[in-house]
């Protein structure tokens, strides 16, 4: 499902060149729920926008979903990131359309049917629990329903493979373990789930295989 092998992400910030990721290689098979933990700063982000080519390496390989990432085409991009849901940082919804058109505006871009857009939205609210909020503005959120809706919007094109970066990172216990739970039934469905967090202890209590970087090296894996 995903592979890298001896992976460098260098950049530049003016003449100092500052390495992100550091000669990383691992393996991820279909199917598995891993854990990415590390500090902040430690290259988690780096790492992911590698894999849905957000970006491309400066050294080394990256294969996802049996693809090199870093010699497709424009067209063979937007082919691998349809079989991938992303769930940012920061929840990145569009802030002038209502939760319904956030997720239905994706499906769109995707060239889902038309006739599918509807039944899919709402498969993928009802999911999160947030069926009731679906006429709402991104503003008119909380934190926790924020992060439902970017999930919901990752899932609704069905994803083989669902890459979270710390969408538990601005929400309370209670709501991170509500995300958790959704992110798990989406494992649970059979998808292949990258779990970025700086939380050692959200980590440990995923109970899951977890990869551990720290200044842009892979120093454990294990579980
Ligand atoms: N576009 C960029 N240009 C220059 N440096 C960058 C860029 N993106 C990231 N970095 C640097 O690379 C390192 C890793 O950053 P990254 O965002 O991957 O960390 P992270 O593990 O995701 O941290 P956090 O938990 O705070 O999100 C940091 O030192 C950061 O300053
Ligand atoms: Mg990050």
């Amino acid at each position: 499902m995903i592979e890298l092998h001896r992976v460098w992400k260098i950049y530049s910030v003016g003449p100092v060149k500052v390495p992100a990721l550091s000669d990383v290689s691992f393996r991820v098979g279909k199917g598995e729920f891993v854990t990415l933990c590390g500090p902040s700063g430690a290259g988690k982000t780096t790492l992911l926008r590698l894999l849905y080519r957000d970006d491309v390496p400066t050294e080394g390989e990256v294969e996802v979903l049996h693809q090199d990432v870093g010699s497709l085409t424009r067209v063979e991009v937007a082919a691998l990131r349809r079989s991938i849901g992303i769930v940012f940082q920061d929840s990145k919804l569009l802030p002038g359309r209502t939760v319904y058109e956030n997720v239905a505006f994706v499906l769109r871009v995707l060239g889902t049917p038309r006739r599918e857009i509807t039944g899919r939205v709402f498969d993928a609210l009802r999911a999160v629990g947030l069926s009731a909020r679906a006429q709402a503005y991104p503003a008119q959120l909380s934190a926790g329903e924020a992060q439902r809706a970017a999930l919901a919007r990752a899932i609704a094109r069905k994803p083989l493979l669902l890459i979270a970066d710390e969408p538990t990172g601005n929400l309370d216990e209670g709501m991170a373990a509500e995300v958790i739970e959704i992110v798990r039934d989406i494992w649970a469905g059979g998808a292949t789930v990258l779990f970025a967090t700086h939380q050692a202890t959200l980590a440990a209590t995923l109970k899951q295989r977890t990869l551990t970087i720290h200044s842009g090296r892979l120093v454990k894996d294990e579980g």
